[in-house]
């Protein structure tokens, strides 16, 4: 029987800046979103209905119709009149509600997959605008390269990057998206410089100018009410990280390794580490 099989690969955003809260009541922000090699593995099979099993360390997720992959089977399925089913198997590797874009990684991937297996045929631009309806990450987890993400994330311009490795340190819980926004908010939380420098020392590859100017703008808010993401922040610098951000809207904190033997010897302080590079 053909398969279709696409990796959904997490990301790691080293630059995060919200501008403020829109009418729709979405954020404006400005983002730099790099994929890392830590990814899920979506396998989509022909099948006369639409149906979804979850497996790995991270199951049981919610398999049903809230489930980001599922929402993108059903939009592709509508936007490109093929409604056909298929059978969609996800393989788990990358924490859930963490900050890595687990969710909106695997909804790309099965856009991809559904796109190659019904032969929809169509465009990057057609994938995209349905990958903007299913999600505000989910644009950039399809263009699979650095990029720098606009508007409430569906804007994008391709970027440059370095290789970079990691020490991802999950946090052993979830925080949901709208949450961490909405502590920005009631703080009247920061909004941080613009990323020019940031993006021009990456383009050039480098990393020492590039690495003290990582920021994310949802750091504050959450380490005010979950004391021990800073402190994971805190314990990966001083365990040799170059530096260290928070992905996203967190928990998850990223640290950044001079090469991959000091990544993996940091790493080894930290029992539920992963350690990860980018590009993948
Ligand atoms: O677009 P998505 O459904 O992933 O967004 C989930 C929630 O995260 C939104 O409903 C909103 O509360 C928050 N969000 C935001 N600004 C963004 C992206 C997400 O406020 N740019």
């Amino acid at each position: 029987m053909r398969e279709v099989t696409f990796e959904a690969y997490a990301k790691i955003n080293l630059f995060l800046r919200v501008l403020g809260l829109r009418e729709d009541e979405y954020h404006e922000l400005e983002s730099f979103v790099v994929p890392i090699s830590l990814s899920d593995k979506v396998t989509c099979r022909p099948a006369r209905k639409l149906s979804l099993r979850v497996a790995g360390q991270d199951a049981p997720l919610p398999p049903g119709p809230d489930n980001l992959a599922v929402v993108a089977a059903l939009a592709l399925g509508e936007t490109s009149g093929f409604p056909d089913g298929a059978e969609i198997e996800l393989e788990k590797h990358i924490p859930v509600a963490a900050g890595l874009g687990g969710g909106s990684a695997d909804a790309a991937a099965v856009l991809l997959a559904l796109d190659e297996l019904w032969g929809c045929g169509l465009t990057e631009e057609e994938l995209s605008d349905i990958a903007a309806a299913v999600g505000s990450d989910v644009p950039a987890m399809l263009a699979g390269r650095p990029v720098l993400a606009r508007g409430r994330g569906e804007r994008l311009r391709p970027a440059r990057v370095p290789r970079m490795w990691w020490v991802v340190v999950p946090g052993g819980f979830g925080v949901r998206t709208p949450d961490a926004f909405r502590w920005w908010d009631e703080d009247g939380g920061p909004t941080g410089p613009d990323p020019k420098a940031l993006v021009d020392a990456l383009a050039a590859g480098d990393l020492a100018a590039a690495a003290p100017l990582f920021y994310n703008d949802l750091e504050e808010p959450v380490f005010t009410r979950h004391r021990e993401v800073a402190e994971t922040k805190r314990s990966l610098l001083d365990a040799g990280a170059v530096t260290a951000i928070m992905c996203g809207s967190g928990p998850t904190v990223a640290g950044l390794a001079a090469a991959e033997a000091d990544a993996r010897r940091i790493a080894c302080g930290f029992p539920a580490a992963i350690v990860t590079c980018s590009p993948p």
